[in-house]
């Protein structure tokens, strides 16, 4: 089966087994073949958040598990459940239908509900592991399904237990919030906050949230409906406050955001616009123009060349800062 159309890079290679996973019960049963489950296994949500490097060997199993419900209503707080291959903005837009309040900065962000745990998705000052209730997960080994809290999936800044503990070990198959009744909207970001400035919204509602994030959104990055990318390409290095200042001595503008642990996030983005690389192209792939965190395909890139580019950006980097940048997506 052909990748190129399920991932948002639109990077080529085929699986040699594609398994469309409609509910638990079919897997389930679909692995209950030796044949099936000796196979090495791929996993793909979205589609949003990964370089297809090549050819996969072995079983890919492609996430559609559907379905969205109220579960309860208690008190201030709302919780939501949805099927992993869910959408995730069509999610968010449907909470706030329900009047469930708390995803609103999470608008437009490409993929699909199962993938929001894994690496904790975030934006505008929010992350999707605050308001995630439990995970629903298949255990590959047992072929059994088991829940996780909140708690138990060690979020952290894109990160979770599923990139660690878990990984490879289970399938992501649905996930609750716990939202709110009553509005609180946040939007101290600064970009958010300007754009709601820009609007005259003084005491902005949950969807002028939205619709400001989704405004945002559109003005600095691609839509990979038109330009195939996965987003922000690499993670905002954590340094270490000694690099911090040496870095803010030589570089007063310096973009960075001093942390609740004393080291201080920088913002890769503006590390790699320093060395030169915002608009750049190398072949059929380059860098977006508002945007220098987003590695981007013109038309017939390959993931050899998307990563190509990736390793030139980070050798720069490393070389005039001595940052080290980590990379986001996931490579197939
Ligand atoms: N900046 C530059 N040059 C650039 C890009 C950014 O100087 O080319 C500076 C900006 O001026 C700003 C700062 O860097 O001062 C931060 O930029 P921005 O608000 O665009 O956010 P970001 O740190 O680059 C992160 C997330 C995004 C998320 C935004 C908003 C990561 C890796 N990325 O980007 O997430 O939408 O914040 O919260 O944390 C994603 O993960 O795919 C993603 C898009």
């Amino acid at each position: 089966a052909d990748l190129t159309p399920l991932n948002s890079f639109g990077l080529p290679g085929r699986a040699q087994h594609l398994l469309r996973v409609e509910s638990v019960g079919q897997l389930s049963a679909a692995l209950a073949a030796p044949e099936l489950a000796a196979l090495p296994r791929t996993l793909l949500g979205g589609g949003s958040n990964v370089i297809v490097s090549g050819d996969i060997e072995g079983l890919v199993l492609q996430v559609a598990i559907r379905g969205r419900e109220v579960l309860a209503r208690e008190g201030r707080s709302i919780l939501v459940r949805a099927g992993a291959g869910e959408s995730w903005h069509a999610f968010v837009e449907w909470t706030l239908a329900q009047q469930a309040y708390g995803l609103e900065n999470l608008a437009l962000i490409p993929g699909s509900v199962g993938a929001s745990p894994i690496q904790n998705i975030g934006a505008y000052g929010v992350e999707a592991g605050e308001r995630i209730e439990t995970v629903e997960c298949f255990d590959f080994a047992t072929r059994a399904s088991f829940s996780l809290s909140g708690r138990e999936c060690a979020f952290g800044y894109r990160d979770s237990c599923f990139k660690h503990r878990l990984a490879g070990r289970v399938l992501v198959t649905a996930v609750t919030f716990r939202l709110d009744a009553e509005p609180a909207p946040r939007y101290a970001y600064a970009d958010l906050r300007h754009e709601l400035e820009q609007r005259g919204c003084t005491t902005p509602t949950p969807q002028d949230v939205f619709d400001a994030v989704c405004t945002v959104r559109q003005r600095k990055l691609p839509d990979p409906a038109r330009i195939g990318n996965a987003g922000s390409f690499f993670k905002n290095p954590l340094v270490d406050a000694a690099l911090a200042a040496r870095l803010r001595d030589e570089y007063p503008e310096l973009v960075a955001y001093a942390q609740a642990d004393g080291r201080v996030k920088l913002a890769a983005g503006w590390l790699i616009e320093r060395c030169g690389w915002k608009g750049r192209r190398l072949g059929p792939v380059g860098v977006y123009d508002r945007q220098a965190l987003v590695l981007v395909n013109h038309g017939g890139a390959t993931g050899a060349e998307v990563l190509a580019l990736a390793a030139a950006i980070r050798a720069d980097v490393e070389a005039r800062f001595g940052v080290t940048l980590e990379q986001e997506p996931v490579v197939l």
